[in-house]
């Protein structure tokens, strides 16, 4: 057959803005003080409103909540505490009825050790007989290997002890895992969230990993960062494995996790699409720092922009509140999906962690519940909320609808515009610690300095993150120019 004489189309993700629903923390609809899917149906009009054009789940299957639901005991149902598998297929349909995709978290390294896998199948997992394997640490800190003293082995995780690995050589997971795949996609999802993408390729030998030359290019635990992590994640490997779920996928989109920097993204892209931008997440507040980061993503052709998730401090508190609003501009300018984490759209803050934590790894921060209304529960539940709201009565999305200054006018703002927002970027000349580039007709503009910047004449002023008419910008604000 000769080449296909239908031109490539852009594909619906190019430049989506996806909306990362954390399902615990989002709308509780029976009052147990557990965000719910009848919950998620119910706000889908919010994420409609706000302009996004897809939303992300995070693990809403049954799980015994050791990771927040990345610890899977089950792929193919809702957790009781969510809903049901019917809750689910109300919220895909209303999500498709209102124009909004969806797109599920694929667990796909490690299950449960209450999966009932771990039982059945011990062969899907990686074993060590009589010793730890190596000398490799889990990604929270401590070795990454357990004894299971009804075995009498050893069993390796990335992750927490309840979240034993998979071991992706086995034709059978790949087969179970391409199962999973299928059921979603044939309920009708159209993308995956591949999670921790890089360690499904492991050193076949399971050799040592080296002790680490460099600090590490995030923030990581520090035992865990003690090591370079050449033989524990990454392996070449990993391009099958993420082809076989591609194979299942179809053309739905896959956005990969991994926590590695730009230059790695080649070992994944491909069977993926897009991979997460973590050095921009990162990036220390300067001219260098962010331009580096974007450009290196960039230069992979495959990259996802994020800002906050659930695993890291939200944006207005690693920023503060005018690089909050500034850095929302970036991120809404970028070519390539981006991804607006519930609750940055109106700059919450991270909450106090539980006490004792919920998270061993110090995540509670930036998990607390949805703040739409100003009352002390927020609008987020009727019973005990599972972690307490932080601060609904000054910061929630009723109080900041009527308000055009607000984080949540902007973001709508910023949303809308994206969608004229066409072309690649290029770099512009501007004065020192500030950032420029161009979109299409649009020039967009950072002040980075300490000083006020001087706006160019004779461009209309379409955005600005200080909500002034002056005619220069403050520093730590953005603006947007055609
Ligand atoms: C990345 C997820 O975002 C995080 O929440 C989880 O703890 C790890 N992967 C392990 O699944």
């Amino acid at each position: 057959m000769g080449p296909s004489l239908t031109p490539a189309r852009t594909p619906w993700w190019a430049n989506a803005v996806i909306y990362q629903i954390y399902p615990r923390s989002f709308q509780d609809s029976d009052g147990d003080g557990v965000g719910d899917l009848p919950g998620v149906t119910r706000r889908l009009e919010h994420v409609r409103w706000l302009g996004a054009d897809a939303v992300w789940l995070s693990p809403f299957y049954p799980s015994p909540m050791a990771d927040g639901g990345y610890d899977v005991s089950d792929y193919t149902d809702v957790d009781p505490r969510y809903g049901s598998l019917a809750d689910f297929d109300r919220m895909l349909r209303r999500a498709h009825e209102v124009g909004l995709r969806v797109i599920v978290d694929l667990v796909a390294n490690h299950t449960s050790i209450e999966h009932p896998w771990f039982r059945d199948h011990p062969d899907w997992y990686v074993w060590s007989d009589d010793v730890p394997g190596n000398n490799w640490v889990a990604a929270f800190g401590g070795p990454a290997w357990s004894f299971d003293s009804r075995r009498g082995r050893w069993y390796l995780h990335s992750f927490y002890p309840e979240q034993p690995d998979l071991d992706w050589r086995n034709p059978e997971v790949v087969a179970a895992m391409h199962g999973v795949v299928r059921f979603w996609r044939n309920r009708g999802v159209d993308g995956f969230r591949i999670d921790a993408a890089d360690r499904l390729g492991k050193d076949p030998e399971l050799r040592d990993d080296p002790p680490a030359t460099a600090p590490p290019a995030f923030p990581e635990n520090e035992q865990y960062a003690k090591l370079a992590h050449g033989h524990s994640k990454g392996n070449p490997s990993v391009k099958a494995a993420l082809q076989a779920m591609r194979d299942a996928a179809g053309d739905a989109f896959l956005v990969g996790e991994a926590y590695v920097p730009a230059a790695d993204y080649e070992r994944y892209l491909g069977p993926v699409d897009v991979m997460f931008a973590f050095e921009l997440l990162w990036a220390e507040w300067n001219v260098t720092a962010l331009r580096r980061a974007i450009e290196r993503a960039l230069e992979q052709g495959g990259v996802a922009w994020a800002t906050s998730n659930h695993d890291v401090p939200r944006a207005a508190t690693r920023l503060g509140p005018n690089r909050a609003r500034t850095a929302a501009l970036l991120l809404l300018t970028l070519p390539g999906p981006a991804f607006v984490y519930q609750g940055e759209e109106i700059g919450m803050r991270d909450g106090d962690p539980a006490d004792p934590p919920l998270d061993r790894a110090g995540r509670d921060g930036a998990r607390h519940p949805m703040q739409w209304e100003p009352d002390p529960l927020g609008g987020f539940t009727t019973g005990r909320p599972w972690l307490p709201l932080s601060d609904p009565l000054q910061t929630s999305v009723a109080g900041q609808r009527g308000d055009p200054n607000s984080m949540l006018a902007l973001y709508r703002r910023l949303i809308a515009l994206r969608r004229e927002m066409k072309g690649r970027l290029e770099w512009l000349e501007s004065p020192e610690e500030t950032l420029s580039f161009r979109r299409g007709r649009h020039r967009i503009l950072l002040n980075l300095s300490t000083d006020p910047l001087e706006l160019p004449a004779g461009n209309a002023v379409v955005v600005r993150t200080d909500g002034q008419d002056g005619a220069t910008l403050p520093p730590d604000s953005g603006a947007i120019l055609a």
